[in-house]
Order: structure tokens, then C-alpha cells, then sequence
């Protein structure tokens, strides 16, 4: 198959993380004789050094022009310290997202067997965990209206939702839920919320068109709670931007680390796929960020274009690597971890030929 990706290093580790994907998927070019482009764009703190601005045109154009983008991370202290910065490299992203109409984040959470003792939770507790958070990602106080009153002395973010943002990805999390085990929560805080209400009420609607599918409503303080408590107990959850935000970076401390978590976004012109992590600046440059959060949205990417075997030997390749304690310090504490750049090259070694790797 041939694929146009575009590469969105962005700041921090995104750019040493990214290098690990590509070079991945490279090796999955290889072994399955695909034809893979990949071609860098700018975004974020980086782009804002380079030309002014968090997005310029060229990127948002790569993109457009490109079948899949692999996304780093985002996000500058330089930028961040500030709070009178006009611009931030953060807008590069939530602009991307915008214009390129990706609604829907799709964040599956998995523990991994030899991983579960780095959990600060109870093995007992989240031993089998499988969920996935379907967390709208074009809508809501992300992109509402804003404003800071001319003395400073007050600021306000405005908080929308319209039926038709509601319905693309509850469908979508529905769809998800049929082919799993049939369960969907909706996380909303309704008891206080005009947008979460509208959401309840949407939910319920569409549940009709999904009968097998059994639905349940929480609010979103309870949730959070549930999530670390019995998080088993749930199988597609499905919530608005800011809630899958943060309740995405909590569910990570299930799997023991947030270098873990993949993600997809998907919509209407095109799909893009990243670590759910941040971009981690005081890692930078040292080589020891964890690069699997960005192999698994690699293996993601390949799942997308229904490449399901070449995802799976990417799968199987981290299986290994954290099997052989080929692993980065975030969830290897001995003074045998090893870097990114390692992980990376191991993952792909054993993808090309399995027999000759040593260990
Ligand atoms: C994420 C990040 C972004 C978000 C930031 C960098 C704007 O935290 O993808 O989860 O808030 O969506
Ligand atoms: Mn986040």
C-alpha cells in the first residue's frame, strides 16, 4: 500500500518520540513491501520559532495533501511561563484539529501484563482493564468564545455543544461499544451543565438506533473516582472535550505510564494519530523519553487503513520489548533501562527478522 504521511514532531520529546515511529513503520515498509512517504511539518513552539506562528499554511497544506499524520507533542515552558503570551504552541494543535475536522479522539486503555505492578494502583484492581474513551475533540469550552476584561481582573471561556457535534461521535463510540462488550457510558456532569444535559438527552435518543448496546450515565466527579476504583467495570466511554482530556491522563495511571497511552483522531478530512502525553520538556533531547505511546499510534495508523497484520507485528514487537525489560526508565526502574532511540530499534529488528535478535 502507499501511504503520504505527514510527520508533526512538535516540541519537547515529540521530535525523539516521533523518530521512533517512523523509523517503525520503516521497518514495517520493509518487511511488507508497502511504500511509505514521510514528510516533516513545523507545529507548535517550534513553528512559532521558526515563522511566527503555531500552524503555519505549509503544515495544515502537508496535511490536507497527506493520507495520515504522526503526530509528537506540543506544548514550549518558554511559551508556557508566560502568562501574557499572545500566541501559544498549543493553538497549533487545537487549530489543526479544527481545521482539519477531527472530532472524534478515540484513547483505548490496556494494561500490560508485566507492566502491572508499575501501577500505583492494586494488581487486583486493574488486572483485565479494556476500555477506550471516545473524548469529543472540536467543540465545547476549547472553542468557545473567550475573553479577559480590558483591567485583567476577570476572564471568561464559554462552554457549546450543538446536537450535531453530540451525535457524529456518539455514533461512532455506539459503533465501537456494538463490536466490544456492549457497553457505552456517558460521562457528563448534567446535574450542573445546560451542554451536559443536551448530551443526556442525545445519548439517550441515539441508544435506540443501538439496542444491544447497554448505556449508563455518570457524572463526570463520580467518574473519575470509578475510573481508578473499579476501572473494569468499563468498556467505551464516551465524553466531551475537556472531560476526556483530563480523564484520559488519568486513566493512564492504570497502565503505569502516560508513555503508553496511543490515540487516534479521526473526522471529516483526515486522521491523525499520537501519544496522548504531553510534551515533557525537561526529557528533552536526553533520549529516555518513552517512544511506545508513539509506536502504538503508529500500529493505530496501520490499523486505520485495515493493515490489521502489520499492526499486529508492531504490537507484538512492544509486547516484546517490555517482556525483555527493553524499556525506558518511566517503567523500568533497574540500571539496565534502556534509551528511546534502543526501544525503537529493537521494535523495529524485531519486526524484520525475529530470529536474529539477541537477547
Ligand atoms: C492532549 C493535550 C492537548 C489537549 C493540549 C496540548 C492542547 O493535553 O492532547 O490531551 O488539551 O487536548
Ligand atoms: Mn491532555
Amino acid at each position: 500500500m502507499k501511504l503520504k504521511i505527514a510527520v508533526l514532531a512538535g516540541d519537547g520529546v515529540g521530535p525523539e518520540v516521533c523518530e521512533q515511529g517512523v523509523k517503525v513503520l520503516k521497518a514495517i515498509e520493509k518487511k511488507y513491501n508497502h511504500e511509505f512517504t514521510f514528510t516533516h511539518g513545523l507545529v507548535g513552539g517550534s513553528a512559532l520559532s521558526a515563522k511566527g506562528v503555531p500552524l503555519p499554511d505549509e503544515t495544515l497544506e502537508l496535511c490536507l495533501n497527506s493520507d495520515a499524520i504522526l503526530f509528537g507533542a506540543i506544548g514550549d515552558p518558554k511559551y508556557e511561563n508566560s502568562p501574557d503570551a499572545k500566541i501559544r504552541p498549543e493553538e497549533g494543535l487545537l487549530k489543526l484539529r479544527k481545521e482539519l475536522g477531527l472530532y472524534a479522539n478515540i484513547r483505548p486503555l490496556k494494561v500490560f501484563e508485566p507492566l502491572i505492578h508499575k501501577s500505583p494502583i492494586k494488581e487486583k484492581v486493574i488486572k483485565n482493564t479494556d476500555f477506550i474513551i471516545f473524548r469529543e475533540l472540536t467543540g465545547g469550552i476549547y472553542y468557545g468564545e473567550k475573553s479577559t476584561s480590558a483591567d485583567g481582573k476577570s476572564a471568561s471561556d464559554t462552554c457549546n455543544y450543538t446536537e450535531h457535534e453530540i451525535d457524529r461521535v456518539a455514533h461512532m463510540a455506539f459503533k465501537s461499544a456494538k463490536s466490544r462488550r456492549k457497553k457505552l457510558t456517558l460521562i457528563d456532569k448534567a446535574n450542573v451543565l445546560e451542554t451536559s444535559r443536551l448530551w443526556r438527552k442525545r445519548v439517550k435518543e441515539l441508544a435506540k438506533q443501538y439496542p444491544e448496546v447497554v448505556v449508563d450515565y455518570l457524572y463526570v466527579d463520580n467518574a473519575a473516582m470509578k475510573i481508578i476504583v473499579n476501572p473494569r467495570k468499563f468498556d467505551v466511554i464516551l465524553t466531551e472535550n475537556l472531560f476526556g482530556d483530563i480523564l484520559s491522563d488519568e486513566a493512564s495511571v492504570i497502565s503505569g505510564s502516560i508513555g503508553l497511552l496511543a490515540s487516534t483522531s479521526i473526522g471529516e478530512k483526515s486522521v491523525l494519530f499520537e501519544p496522548i502525553h504531553g510534551s515533557f520538556p525537561r526529557m528533552k533531547g536526553k533520549n529516555l523519553a518513552n517512544p511506545l505511546a508513539t509506536i502504538l499510534s503508529a500500529a493505530m495508523l496501520l490499523e486505520h487503513f485495515k493493515l490489521y497484520e502489520e499492526a499486529d507485528a508492531i504490537k507484538n514487537a512492544v509486547e516484546k520489548s517490555i517482556e525483555h525489560h527493553i524499556t525506558t526508565p518511566d517503567i523500568n526502574s533497574t540500571k539496565k533501562f534502556a534509551h528511546t532511540s534502543t526501544v525503537g530499534e529493537f521494535i523495529s529488528e524485531y519486526i524484520i527478522d525475529k530470529k536474529n535478535i539477541l537477547y
